[in-house]
């Protein structure tokens, strides 16, 4: 696991470490050192340049390079990497380059023990968005492999800064981003070994430990307390349903926010089966969930001044003789009825016995979080989540924490039109539209008629950005991300006041 710190020297030509880290921005006369490296210039007897040159650094965001000191650091190795164009003005650095330039530069450095930052790092914004983004950047996920082939995430890492109030910085992004973490690493875990009930047991054991309070419906449960949607997505699989309740509260908190999480720990489809290439990254379909929980575990370890509660929605969506049928009906926690065209549109079915359950909470405000819909991909692609929600208010405030957070966001409508599309002739309400256009609006628009009047909620759809397919970029691995998890926790510093 890495470390972080932060060291206040501004002597960065003797700082003993095994790499040395600077940023480069792209200026008019070729690549320009940025804040943070001062000094290192005349120590290479004013070679940088020349030399940046030489190799073909041009200072872009995302280029990472690695020069040989030849003992004129204390540092053996220099690496250099790019912030694109400077900043008009020094301090307004944004969070998000910052974090992405730290990612790429520890991900380039698998394998080195001591990695010193000396970037950009004027005040604990800048301190802390370095540090997040260095940590995010060293996650691997080596569970499974034998092969030993991997290198060891980077051991140490310090930001060289003198800001003041450095530490706290540090402190809230070590949290952050052990929670993205703990995400990651249940996305990755394969299906056989994450099940409904061995998620409610991590959950119960990891959220105790940060000082939540953990309630655990079972399928008894779940049947007696009316929970039809949770029942009948999980009816079809050997593992059972689960429902868990996650508890913050602080003495002088005002608000209360509830999350709901998709849980779906693998998604076939049910039988109305995915086709095989849209299945094996199913067990990515838990996503939401993951991030409610991720973000619980933070705010509580953070104390914030808020009340959270967090609801993971958990079954896993399978083709048997006890599965739900399509044309089969349920009655919701809500007591409206469900007909369900369609197995496959199971998130939609488990989220609305959760919004249900978390309105009784009285929140000030419910955020949903789920890898709903495919639509969500043809529509905003792999970065970007879409956010819908009852109240405009609320669904930009969502986006612009999204964006404060770094996590590609966009408001997305509900228009009023696809409703009607949602009768059915049998039930109150059916799970499928008949038409394919517009389905991430038509899944949150029956959503939206499962919270009770007056309620603000949200609706975030991440089946894009839950699972990286691509390369690693910036400080996202392959593979899960813990998407939302972080916009999770700025909501909730900005209900914390
Ligand atoms: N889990 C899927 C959505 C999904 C697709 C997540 C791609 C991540 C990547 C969801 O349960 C689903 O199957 N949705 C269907 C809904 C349809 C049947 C109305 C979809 O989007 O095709
Ligand atoms: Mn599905
Ligand atoms: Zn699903």
């Amino acid at each position: 696991m890495t470390t972080v710190r932060v060291n206040s020297t501004d002597n960065v030509v003797s700082f003993e470490t095994d790499a040395l880290v600077v940023g480069v921005h792209s200026g008019e006369d070729g690549p320009r050192l940025a804040p943070g490296a001062e000094g290192l210039d005349d120590a290479l007897n004013g070679k940088l340049a020349a030399t940046l040159d030489a190799i073909g650094v041009k200072g872009r965001s995302g280029e990472v390079a690695k020069v040989p000191t030849f003992g004129a650091l204390a540092a053996p190795l220099l690496v250099v990497v790019g912030l694109g164009d400077a900043p008009a003005d020094g301090a307004g650095y944004d969070a998000e380059a910052l974090r992405r330039t730290a990612g790429v530069a520890v991900r380039a450095l698998a394998g080195t023990a001591r990695v010193a930052l000396a970037l950009p790092a004027a005040d604990a914004r800048q301190v802390g968005a370095l540090a997040l983004g260095g940590l995010l950047g060293a996650y691997s996920f080596t569970k499974y492999r034998t092969d030993g082939e991997q290198p060891a995430p980077v051991g140490e890492l310090t930001v060289l800064s003198g800001a003041e109030d450095a530490q706290a910085a540090v402190e809230r992004a070590v949290t952050v981003s052990e929670s993205v973490s703990l995400v990651r690493d249940l996305v990755n875990t394969p299906p056989s070994d994450l099940w409904p009930a061995r998620f409610a047991e991590i959950a119960e054991q990891t959220g105790s430990a940060a000082g939540l309070s953990v309630e655990v419906l079972d399928e008894k449960a779940l049947k007696e307390g009316g929970y039809g949607g949770i029942v009948a997505v999980g009816q079809g699989s050997a593992n059972p349903p689960r429902l868990v309740r996650l508890a913050y509260s602080h003495p002088e908190a005002a608000k209360t926010v509830a999350f709901v999480g998709k849980g779906i720990t693998f998604d076939s489809g049910g039988l109305s089966l995915k086709p095989s290439a849209s299945m094996d990254w199913m067990k990515s379909d838990m996503g939401g969930a993951g991030a409610v929980f991720g973000a619980l575990v933070a705010i509580a370890k953070l104390g914030l001044k808020v009340n959270a509660v967090g609801y993971l929605c958990l079954a896993e969506n399978m083709p048997s003789g006890t599965a739900q049928r399509p044309s089969d009906v349920f009655t919701s926690f809500a007591g409206k009825t469900v007909e369900v065209l369609d197995t496959d549109a199971e998130g939609r079915l488990v989220l609305i016995d959760g919004i249900a359950r978390a309105a009784q909470d009285s929140p000030d405000v419910i955020v949903d979080v789920a890898t709903l819909t495919g639509a969500q991909l043809v529509a905003l692609g792999w970065r970007t989540s879409g956010v819908m929600s009852n109240d405009d208010a609320l669904r930009e405030e969502v986006v612009e924490v999204a964006g404060e957070q770094g996590e590609g966001a966009w408001g997305m409508p509900l228009p009023e039109e696809l409703r009607k599309g949602l009768d059915s002739p049998v039930a109150d309400i059916a799970n499928l539209h008949p038409e394919r256009w517009g389905g991430m609006l038509t899944a949150a628009i029956f959503l939206r008629e499962f919270v009770p009047d007056g309620v603000r909620w949200a609706h975030i759809d991440m089946a894009g950005p839950a699972f990286n397919k691509g390369e690693a970029h910036g400080y996202t691995p392959k593979g899960g991300t813990g998407a939302i998890t972080r916009t999770l926790v700025g909501l909730a510093e900005r209900y914390a006041g």
